[in-house]
């Protein structure tokens, strides 16, 4: 099988201008994603994790370097474009869940195919998709709660369905276990472990070395740029004797 990167990056930087200093968040960071690959990202506090996630979820863009996430040049596009590509290739999940506190679980999903109005869905088909996606992180009956109704690690599966509901190209996770409790922590990890067996792209960042080991490689960032990035070869077997 030949391995296609979806995620080409090649000397990346982000520096923010601070006064008279400036913060090099990133320092000319280079590596390729493949599809279908589940890569937790690493490293201390203030390494630059939260910044690689967010140029690769094209919620802002680099100071210098090459984004590619598949054909499309991301670090050359202007913001209405970085938006568009947000909107209809990314799916996003925050430790945070960041869901609307009003809005019952499946109207949380459907939000991001309003966005999408090139489709031309109808409201029946909207709904239909949120509740099948909704269904698919086992939560067919949990639809018309609101988030308060709901347990953190049911919370963080709303988060997931509505980063789904757009079938992605890539699914970003910045820390989703950390506002969890050790068991719900593991329940989204088995969660994502799914996924990933389905195939899906995830890149996710984790403090955590035990959670980290759910992820097929492991890249380790430190003041800005890549310290290490290693094959996790146990969960690369385990997926391969699954097929
Ligand atoms: N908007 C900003 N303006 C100025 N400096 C910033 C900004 N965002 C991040 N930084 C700096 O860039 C560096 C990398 O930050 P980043 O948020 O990527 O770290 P992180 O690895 O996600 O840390 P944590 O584990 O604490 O979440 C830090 O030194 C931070 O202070
Ligand atoms: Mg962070």
């Amino acid at each position: 099988m030949v391995e296609r990167s979806i995620i080409r990056i090649k000397d990346l930087s982000k520096i923010y201008p601070m006064g008279d200093f400036e913060v090099v968040a990133l320092d000319k960071v280079s590596f390729e994603v493949n599809k279908g690959e589940f890569v937790a990202i690493m490293g201390p506090s203030g390494s630059g994790k939260s910044t690689i996630m967010n140029m690769i979820g094209c919620l802002d863009r680099p100071t210098n370097g090459e984004y590619y996430l598949g054909d499309q040049p991301v670090s050359k596009l202007d913001k209405v474009e970085l938006a568009d590509i947000r909107n209809k290739q990314i799916g996003f999940v925050f430790q945070t869940f960041n869901l609307l506190s009003r809005t019952s679980a499946i109207e949380n999903v459907t939000l991001p195919l309003h966005y999408d109005r090139q489709l031309l869905r109808t409201d029946k088909e909207i709904e239909d998709l949120a509740a099948a996606t909704l269904e698919s992180v086992g939560l067919a009956d949990r639809m018309h709660h609101l988030p308060h109704e709901l347990s953190g690690g049911q919370r963080q599966r709303v988060a997931i369905a509505r980063a789904l509901v757009n079938d992605p190209l890539i699914l970003l996770a910045d820390e989703p276990t950390g506002n969890l409790d050790s068991k719900s922590g593991m329940e989204i990890m088995d969660l994502l472990a799914e996924l990933h067996d389905r195939g899906r792209t995830i890149i996710m960042v984790t403090h955590e070395e035990y959670i980290a080991e759910n992820a097929s490689r492991k890249i380790k960032f430190f003041d800005g740029h890549i310290e290490q990035d290693n094959k996790n070869h146990k969960k690369n077997k385990d997926k391969e004797n699954k097929k």
